[in-house]
């Protein structure tokens, strides 16, 4: 609505527009540290598309992926948003291999169970193109020589993980983006922003009832289509990781986002691991990120978020939300160098934050092979405890035969070859003197 508005007023009317809107954006940065209006910014430069992926250059890079890449890289394009584009769930393995577990010093290990979700905010361009990357590394490193590296780090993935990606949560909201230049768009054609359309404390004061409010959370919980994707493939597999990826900022989320968990403390499950794992993520780049648990780490709280869902409903041991990339010294109301680089920097922006999926992947393979290993400890013990009892009732059944004199006989021939191969052993004649005397 105030879009439309924006485009048609007369000149006049847009000099107050523009200059009410950007005092508005003001109070809003300087009020919340955070909020950006959605309406049209002057931006300072705009994304070259031989550079960033535009919608169509990012569906041709995933199809002509799967069909390069069969064994590794499966497609499923069901998935799609309010007016019919593709979400793009891949789902990254070794499909070669029909084995569903890998092996750990001779134990088998469930493969590990990982779910990525990209592109929730229309204007973050970042996220996805580091995926891109990813993507990238991982299947020419599968077809290169046995002995490079490369080789090894994509096998390493292919082997021990089961990786799911939603590549374009919303691709409405996208492709509204480059259709209008409006590089401040956040939600979906309808505004809504997904990431409070979720079923946690859905309709709280971290969101908005108003359609022309960015943090607008929609009619209900689950009301938009781009959300079926989560809730059916999470019913679907029973996941160890949910993360969902950001950009704005360089900072590590813990659930739980909410109003009311703010004002309770909820802890989330894992809350340990979790604060090891955002730990060794904060330091694996050359750039540091800020962690912790989001009600402590923001003044502002969100409800209805994915990763709180993950965390909350879905009980998903480890889940994240990670805003991957800042600008720190942004200043002004324009919003495509807010949350992206320039073009001319981005290959090296991603590069740089490359570490941080290397440290996640070696980071979780760890957690799961230990706690499998911890598993089979406890029940290497109880194995042993059952070993103790049979082995004592053994002992009295023999004694209680003995005892009876039942094994008398064959003892007496037994014990007289012994004697002298054991004489020194005065223990061991006691031992079977004893016996006798009984
Ligand atoms: C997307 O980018 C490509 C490459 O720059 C360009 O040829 C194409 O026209 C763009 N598509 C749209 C819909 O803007
Ligand atoms: C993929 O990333 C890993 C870790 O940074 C690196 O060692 C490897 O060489 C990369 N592979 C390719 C094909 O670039
Ligand atoms: C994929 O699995 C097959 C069959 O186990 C194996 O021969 C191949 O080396 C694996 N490839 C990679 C890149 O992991
Ligand atoms: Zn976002």
């Amino acid at each position: 609505m105030k879009l439309r508005y924006f485009h048609q007023c007369k000149i006049f009317n847009c000099f107050y527009a523009t200059l009410s809107s950007h005092i508005l954006v003001l109070v809003l940065l300087l009020y919340s540290g955070h909020g950006v209006d959605v309406k049209p910014q002057k931006e300072p430069y705009l994304p070259d598309y031989e550079v960033y992926h535009n919608l169509s250059t990012l569906n041709i890079f995933i199809q002509n992926m799967a069909a390069s890449f069969p064994n590794f890289v499966k497609v499923d394009w069901t998935y799609k948003s309010l007016q019919h584009r593709s979400q793009y769930l891949l789902h990254v393995t070794n499909f070669s291999s029909s084995k569903n577990y890998f092996i750990h010093d001779g134990m088998e290990v469930r493969k590990i169970q990982i779910l990525f979700s990209y592109g929730e905010h229309a204007r973050e361009f970042f996220p996805v193109e580091s995926l891109i990357f990813l993507l990238k590394n991982i299947t020419q490193g599968a077809s290169a020589l046995s002995e490079s590296f490369q080789y090894k780090f994509s096998k390493f993935i292919l082997t021990n993980f089961d990786l799911y990606i939603i590549v374009m949560a919303n691709p409405d909201g996208r492709f509204y983006v480059e259709m209008s230049d409006n590089y401040c768009w956040r939600g979906t054609s309808k505004g809504v922003d997904i990431n409070r359309n979720f079923g946690w404390e859905f309709g709280k004061k971290g969101s908005s009832s108003d359609p022309n409010d960015e943090e607008y959370r929609g009619p209900s919980s689950f009301s938009e289509p781009e959300t079926k994707v989560f809730t059916t493939i999470t019913e679907r597999n029973n996941f160890d990781v949910f993360i969902s990826f950001h950009s704005g900022t360089r900072q590590i989320y813990l659930p739980f986002a909410d109003t009311r968990s703010k004002l309770t403390h909820r802890i989330p499950d894992n809350l340990i691991t979790l604060t090891k794992l955002a730990s060794a993520l904060s330091v694996s780049t050359a750039h540091k990120y800020q962690f912790g648990r989001t009600s402590e780490l923001t003044d502002y709280t969100a409800d209805g978020t994915s990763f709180d869902y993950m965390a909350g409903v879905k009980h998903i041991p480890l889940t994240l939300a990670i805003e991957l990339w800042g600008r720190n010294n942004h200043v002004g109301p324009s919003c495509f160098d807010q949350f992206n680089p320039q073009s001319e920097q981005l290959q090296r922006e991603i590069s740089d934050i490359h570490p941080l999926y290397v440290t996640f992947f070696q980071f979780t393979l760890k957690w799961k092979t230990s706690s499998v290993i911890k598993h089979q400890v406890q029940s290497l013990s109880s194995f042993i405890q059952v070993h103790y009892l049979l082995t004592g009732c053994l002992l009295i059944g023999i004694i209680v035969l003995l005892v009876q004199g039942r094994l008398l006989f064959c003892h007496r021939l037994y014990s007289r070859k012994h004697i002298i191969s054991l004489r020194s052993l005065s223990s061991t004649l006691t031992y079977w003197g004893f016996i006798k005397s009984v």
